[in-house]
């Protein structure tokens, strides 16, 4: 379990960097494949970075997918507050620590075409999104466009389903006791929206549009109850020691696999949200 002191709650250990690929490939599924937003005119992005990018998951397929721009070479950076999660074979992506509440460095201004974020609801505080989303604006070419995508209160949003429910009260009672924010996506398009960023829209995508994606989905709550929820009721004391919260969330898993057993299976759904900076 990951340290409790530490304001970002996953670990970073091979485990988890597998836990995150896996979960992009459900996640790039669950939009139907729409890696880069369709909005998004594709052959205009000629660099890309991620932020907060982990192993670098999102930034390798999207190379993928976008290819070369005729023969041109597309420039592609990955930034996160820590190195744990790099690739050992970086390939022809570049990453550099960086905090996304902090302005980055000049040579990065006026640089992407693209910036995209995926999942820090449970790293950054409530009053950090104003900061991130400028410091994501400085980065962005005028015209350019910031794609950011959560998985927040949305998807465990579910009436008649007690283990959604459980998952929902310990989720937003810990987030708020550590000043962090359960509705990420809303706030990331309220302050795109105070930043000035033109175009923006939220979104929101299912993974119930293909039964092929149930087994894959189910995993990942067995995951996301096994370490965030474990780690929340630990952090937040609502438990008193890892074996106690090993011991809950095993409860809840127990409960979760019987409803799905039982037809009851939620989607997971992953908030998009889409912004441009104006052009100048
Ligand atoms: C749940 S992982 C998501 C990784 C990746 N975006 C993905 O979707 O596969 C969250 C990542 O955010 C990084 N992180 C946490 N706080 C950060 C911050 N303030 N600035 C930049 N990255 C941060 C963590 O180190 C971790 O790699």
């Amino acid at each position: 379990m990951s340290n409790t002191n530490e304001k970002y709650v996953f670990g970073r250990s091979k485990m988890e960097s597998q836990r995150l690929d896996a979960q992009h490939s459900l996640l790039v599924k669950a939009t139907q494949n729409t890696l880069v937003h369709p909005s998004i005119p594709k052959e205009n992005v000629i660099s890309v970075a991620d932020i907060a990018t982990g192993t670098g998951v999102w930034l390798r397929d999207t190379a993928k997918l976008l290819g070369k721009v005729n023969t041109t070479q597309r420039y592609y950076h990955g930034f996160d507050i820590s190195p744990d999660q790099f690739p050992d074979d970086m390939g022809d992506i570049e990453f550099s620590v960086h905090d996304i509440t902090a302005p980055f460095p000049k040579e990065h201004w006026n640089r992407y075409d693209l910036v995209h974020v995926r999942l820090l609801v449970a790293a950054i505080d409530e009053v950090e999104y104003k900061a991130a989303v400028a410091n994501i604006h400085q980065i962005l070419k005028p015209g350019g466009f910031l794609q950011w995508e959560e998985i927040d209160e949305v998807t465990y949003k579910l009436e008649n389903n007690t283990v959604f429910e459980e998952i929902w009260r310990c989720f937003d009672s810990s987030f708020k006791a550590e000043g962090k924010c359960f509705q990420a996506s809303a706030k990331v398009l309220e302050e795109c929206m105070a930043a000035g960023y033109s175009n923006v829209e939220r979104l929101a995508y299912s993974s119930d549009w293909d039964n092929n994606l149930r087994p894959d989905t189910e995993a990942r709550f067995v995951a996301i109850i096994e370490t965030l929820y474990a780690s929340l009721l630990l952090r937040s004391g609502q438990v008193d020691d890892e074996l106690a919260a090993s011991k809950q969330a095993g409860e809840l898993i127990k409960k979760y696999q019987q409803l799905c057993g039982n037809g009851n299976s939620p989607p997971v759904k992953l908030m998009r949200v889409v912004a441009q900076k104006q052009t100048a």
